[in-house]
């Protein structure tokens, strides 16, 4: 088949290598490639750390995509980094949010270990004194910037002609679709840091601080990245208020951050849904496919989606969860069919 991908973000260019890979010819069109949300992204893949309550589908399918990771990023040439993740409360009340977090998680039979005090200071020395925590081995991390540079290597992007033909089109523009789709997904405001540290913790630290959420996510190389706000708006550049929150809570929990040196400061636009679960297959318009509105999954989902969008040009499966046409109305859906 011949394959117009829109959008080359991690989603984007994840469908473009696997439908390359599986001897189709893509063409990727982005003006801007990579410097969508996947330039914001920390790159947790977190299933467990990011599940929220009422969202198992999320906690399934990045459980599904997280098995494909370890391949996934040999085959790129980047590292993941598997030190697992400790979830902590800094006080006691921030200490209800961990134990939430971890009954959820029990329930949906995910690997879990609680730790009081003590135990989170013997884990992670540099963190400051917290009230507890648990650790959650399972959640892991990669450099997404490294990922998407690796994929751009791989399949190139190139300028939109409309002289050219294609059997199907891949829409993955994240919180930007293109019409009749754009009212799918909304911009969901996130801000985050980047610093170099010489004393960095030594695995990703996701802590509640006075009922403020914040992530610590540092890199072999020293990097540190910490997110993130989440506001309903889309656009616009960050804010001092988001910046000071984020800075605040993660000082309060890894005091060496202090003497880090500050490198970037980025904010970008999640692609939500009404339902918060990706819209990956058919929009009823024939040959045109949605790989969009990953929200705060769209690392993590990457190889999946790859797969399932793949999947579904070769043989026509939709995963039914996933189906966009479950949010498209169905008038909307017949002016196009
Ligand atoms: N997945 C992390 C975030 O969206 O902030």
């Amino acid at each position: 088949m011949r394959v117009k991908v829109l959008g080359a973000g991690i989603v984007g260019l994840s469908c473009a290598d696997e439908l390359r890979r599986r001897g189709h010819r893509v063409t990727v069109v982005d003006p801007q490639p990579g410097r969508g949300a996947s330039h914001a992204a920390a790159g947790m893949l977190s299933p467990a750390g990011e599940v929220w309550h009422g969202e198992s589908t999320v906690l399934d399918l990045g459980r599904r995509s997280m098995a494909l990771w370890p391949s996934y990023a040999e085959r790129l040439g980047v590292p993941l980094h598997t030190t697992g993740t400790l979830l902590v409360g800094r006080d006691h009340a921030d200490l209800q949010d961990v134990h939430r977090q971890v009954d959820l998680l029990l329930g949906h039979g995910a690997t879990v270990e609680s730790l009081d005090a003590r135990e989170v200071a013997a884990l992670e020395p540099r963190l400051a004194r917290v009230a507890g925590g648990a650790l959650l081995p399972e959640d892991h991390s990669v450099d997404p910037r490294a990922v998407v540079a690796a994929l751009l290597a791989r399949v190139g992007t190139r300028p939109d002609d409309p002289e050219d033909r294609f059997d199907a089109t891949v829409l993955a523009t994240g919180a930007r679709l293109p019409p009749p789709y754009a009212s799918l997904v909304r911009g969901v405001r996130g801000e985050v840091v980047r610093a170099h540290s010489d004393d960095p913790p030594s695995r990703t630290v996701r802590g509640w601080v006075r009922g403020q959420h914040v992530y610590v996510v540092p890199r072999p190389d020293g990097e540190v990245v910490i997110g993130a706000t989440q506001e309903e708006r889309a656009g616009g550049p960050p804010t001092l208020g988001g910046v000071a929150r984020l800075l605040w809570a993660a000082r309060e929990l890894v005091p060496g951050l202090d003497e880090a040196g500050l490198t970037d400061v980025t904010a970008r636009d999640r692609p939500g849904t009404p339902d918060n679960l990706p819209l990956v297959g058919p929009t009823g318009q024939a040959g045109v496919v949605l790989a969009a509105g990953h929200f705060r999954h769209g690392v993590l989902l990457a190889p999946l989606t790859a797969r399932l969008v793949a999947d579904h040009l070769e043989t026509g499966h939709t995963d039914p969860a996933l189906d966009p046409r479950r949010l498209i109305a169905p008038q909307e859906e017949n002016s196009w069919t």
